[in-house]
């Protein structure tokens, strides 16, 4: 086996008992600005990585721009908001392998690095990402405490994506799906590549972070089949709209015995059904344990508010634990 990082514990940074955690922010754009809004005073934040360093920040910490410059101070707390893909992989596996706390929003690389959460939890650290899933709706949480009262989850249906919500209901208005992205760009729903989002790679990745709550199981998101919206008949949306249905990008769970699947379907939903009822950033998950009523959890699943407010939820959690 490879160990690919070596814990110094001479160099790490110990749980604070000053009632205080010293913090630096990865990336301060939509969710990280409002992560600063409502920081509480227990997180002493020494510094932000951002890209640009010459853009005004709502903060008097120093700005960094390279993950080991911000490293040598040695926080204990790594707040990370980037955007996924290579270096915010990097960066998230710097701060592990230097042994901080990790409070992430970062569903691609959390999902894809089921190692990073367990080299973590195994130093005795933290490492939370409740804003990764559901953004402001509280999906992990939902999860976690279905298991904590010995209520198995058996199947979760969800649908967690506002880009394919927003540009779904704009092909069902007649719009071609060119236009609706651009729309969904301009309105600040989808980012610049919105692969992952119409792909159903941002949903896979949801569902694995969801089943390895659940079920400690790790699922390689890349694996997890998933339908496309680029592959859907363009007059798909409007017919189902003509037949009293919503067409929606639905990500769904099933553990049956010692077996778990996954996959994200465009699946056509009736009105009655509460996935189908989710409009731009509202997200709505369907959660069925073994025993008891499904659970329906709804909201805003994105944006800086929601998601900010989900992040501030697991820095308050470990302040809890460790000040
Ligand atoms: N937006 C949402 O509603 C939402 C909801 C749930 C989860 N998330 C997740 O939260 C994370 C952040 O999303 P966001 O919407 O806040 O993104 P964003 O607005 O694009 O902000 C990204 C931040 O990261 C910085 N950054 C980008 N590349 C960098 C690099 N190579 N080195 C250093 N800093 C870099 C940017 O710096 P500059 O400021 O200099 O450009 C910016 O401050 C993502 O993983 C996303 O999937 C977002």
């Amino acid at each position: 086996m490879t160990t690919l990082f070596t814990l110094a514990p001479a160099a790490s940074p110990v749980a604070s008992s000053t009632g205080s955690i010293r913090a630096v922010m990865l990336g301060c754009g939509t969710v990280g600005s409002g992560v600063l809004l409502r920081l509480p005073r227990a997180i002493r934040l020494e510094a932000l990585l951002v890209k640009d360093r010459t853009r005004a920040r709502p903060t008097r910490a120093p700005v960094f721009t390279d993950i080991d410059d911000i490293l040598s101070l040695r926080p204990e707390l790594v707040i990370e908001a980037l955007p996924g893909g290579e270096e915010a992989e990097r960066a998230l596996e710097r701060a592990v392998a230097a042994g901080c706390h990790i409070v992430s929003a970062n569903k691609d690389v959390c999902a894809r690095r089921p190692d990073l959460e367990a080299r973590t939890r195994q130093a005795g650290r933290t490492f939370a990402y409740a804003a990764a899933v559901g953004g402001g709706v509280p999906v992990l949480e939902a999860i976690a405490q279905l298991k904590a009262q010995g209520r198995q989850l058996i199947r979760a249906r969800a649908v967690v994506n506002g880009t394919s919500n927003f540009v779904l209901d704009r092909l069902a208005a007649g719009q071609s799906l060119e236009t609706a992205v651009t729309a969904a760009q301009e309105a600040g729903f989808a980012e610049a590549d919105p692969g992952a989002d119409l792909d159903g790679h941002d949903a896979a990745c949801k569902l694995a972070l969801m089943a390895r709550t659940a079920w400690g199981v790790d699922l390689d998101p890349r694996a997890i089949p998933a339908q496309s919206l680029r592959d859907l008949d363009p007059v798909a949306p409007a017919r189902a709209v003509e037949n009293g249905c919503r067409i929606r990008q639905v990500a769904s769970l099933r553990r049956e015995g010692g077996t778990v699947t996954a996959e994200v379907r465009l699946e056509t939903l009736s009105l009655d059904d509460p996935l189908s009822r989710t409009k731009d950033e509202a997200n709505c998950v369907v959660l069925h344990a073994e025993t008891g009523l499904p659970v329906v959890l709804s909201g805003k699943g994105a944006g800086k508010g929601p998601t900010a407010a989900s992040m501030l939820g697991d820095i308050a959690r470990l302040l809890a634990e460790t000040c």
